[in-house]
């Protein structure tokens, strides 16, 4: 199935999924989102809390939805494969628990990707050895289909049939590759109502960004005159220079009684660099009640985040080092740049096992080269970062902050960071370089999130308790920054409780 299955679930239920991989390909699921509540050894990423299910083999994931509802996504977390295994988790209140809005008439999903011709193992391979920048998809999708635009799909796109007057439930999940997207319906309004599985103040809009990992909810409304309309996905892409799909993929919100071949009232979606449209979207975003934020902070981190050039080391120079400057292209974090491990990082910490890891991510920048704000127009030749696979140990139960921020050593974008094990108070963002004099946060009703996109060229702070122990990874899900190594991993201790200490793994963990 292209999306996969849909994960149907109550808040609270004991989710069982028993995983064959049938790829020639090693595999692993990912439950994103899905807080994991002592249950690191179900989350998925491969080599961080488990080694790949190997062609044949079956890993049966076992997890409880403590205090979560809503949209979530489900996909591969390995190499590249999660640009087309991927499908919607939807979790439903508890029995006799309201929604903090009019229920609607009907829900419906709708999946943004991307698709690709060519094998996406094959194809991260292919990226990574030219040292260069990635090909754009060969098509943006919504639920699988591209739609009229392309030529693949002119008669096959996917289409929401509605009844004049009624109310639905869009659940919008973004489950593309390497870029974030904009949506938007021809004529109609979208009142968000929940992000990251978590309700929001109502907050209409004409069009939505929504970056890979990202959920959200909407309530829309057949309140315009009996037709077809489209809605439309494309790119919202900052970075200068660089390639990418630019035709928007298209589905149809289609009225009873309206021709089914009429034309079709076309959707608006911003220019794909408009910063302000993104930010005005971010802006919006509240929780549905005042929250829980951590008042206090034990645990103030920083980490820059952004593209960096590694020096050519490569024989063949012309084929291999494609990147700025006839360099690499390196992504990092504080300049680390990620190594992924042999084993899993989680079975390496649990078991005690020395040199696959160290435990020394740095709390803030080093000083290899000054962070700037703004693209500088002469890219150095040079932003060289160390290469490591490097952890950072946080007590059970300390209050973290964590400033991210950009940087624009080669070029600056918004990059959606999403945290493993954890949504997070996003209390406060801006443009350019933090500066904690200016800096005005909200402790009264932020978003709670799992993946936020840090605004271009400027920064995003958030908080989190880490009450939830194990090895939790975080990255960008844009999936070619996260092979260039814009990566790291949390170490959670266990605290004192027994509802405080990672459980042992199960029997069935598979072994690299
Ligand atoms: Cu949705 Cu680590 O990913």
């Amino acid at each position: 199935m292209y999306p996969g299955p849909v994960v149907y679930a109550q808040e609270g239920d004991r989710v069982v999924v028993k995983v064959t991989n049938e790829t020639p390909y090693n595999a692993t699921i990912h439950w994103h989102g899905v807080r994991q509540r002592l249950s690191c050894w179900f989350d998925g990423p491969a080599y961080i809390t488990q080694c790949p299910i190997q062609t044949g083999q079956t890993f049966t994931y076992e997890f409880t939805l403590v205090q979560q509802k809503g949209t979530l996504l489900w996909h591969a977390h390995i190499s590249w494969l999660r640009g087309t295994v991927y499908g919607a988790i939807i979790i439903y209140p508890k029995t006799g628990v309201p929604y903090p809005f009019k229920y609607p008439y009907e829900e419906h999903i709708l999946i943004l990707g991307e698709y690709w011709l060519k094998d996406l193992i094959q194809l991260e391979r292919g990226v990574l050895a030219s040292g260069g920048a990635p090909p754009p998809a060969d098509a943006y999708t919504i639920n699988g289909h591209p739609g009229p635009n392309y030529n693949c799909s002119s008669n096959d796109a996917y289409k929401i049939d509605v009844v004049p007057g009624k109310t639905y439930l869009l659940r919008i999940i973004n489950a593309g590759l390497n870029t974030e997207n904009f949506f938007a319906i021809a004529n109609h309004k979208l009142t968000i109502v929940e992000a990251d599985a978590e309700y929001t103040k109502p907050f209409t809009v004409d069009r939505l960004m929504i970056a890979p990992g990202q959920t959200m909810n909407v309530l829309i409304t057949a309140d315009q005159p009996i037709g077809r309309y489209s809605m439309a996905m494309g790119p919202y892409m900052s970075a200068r220079n660089v390639q990418f799909q630019k035709i928007p993929a298209i589905a149809y919100f289609q009225y009873a009684g309206a021709r089914p071949n009429s034309l079709a009232l076309s959707a608006q979606l911003p220019s794909f660099n408009d910063n302000l449209a993104v930010k005005t979207i971010m802006d919006g975003l509240r929780s549905q009640n005042l929250v829980n934020v951590p008042k206090e902070i034990d645990t103030n981190l920083f980490f820059t985040i952004g593209l960096n050039v590694q020096k050519c080391r490569s024989r063949n120079p012309r084929k291999n080092c494609r990147g700025p400057n006839n360099g690499v292209f390196a992504a990092s974090m504080n300049n680390i740049s990620f190594i992924r491990p042999n084993i899993s990082l989680l079975q390496a910490y649990y078991d005690m096992i020395n040199g696959h890891f160290t435990e020394d991510f740095p709390g803030v920048p080093l000083k290899l080269y000054d962070f700037v704000n703004g693209a500088p127009n002469n890219i150095p030749n040079d932003t060289q970062s160390l290469n490591g696979t490097r952890t950072k140990v946080l007590e059970y139960g300390s209050r973290v902050q964590l400033i991210l921020q950009d940087t624009g050593t080669v070029s600056t974008e918004n990059h959606p960071i999403h945290l493993h094990g954890y949504s997070f108070y996003v209390i406060g963002y801006g443009n350019g370089n933090y500066n904690p004099q200016t800096a005005k946060f909200n402790l009264v009703d932020p978003p709670y999130m799992n993946t936020i996109g840090v605004p271009v060229g400027g920064w995003a702070a958030i908080r989190f308790v880490a009450d939830n122990p194990g090895v939790w990874f975080m990255h960008c899900h844009l999936e070619i920054h996260l092979s260039w190594g814009l990566t790291m991993a949390f170490i959670v201790k266990n605290g004192n409780g027994e509802m405080e200490t990672l459980p042992h793994p199960p029997a069935d963990m598979p072994k690299c």
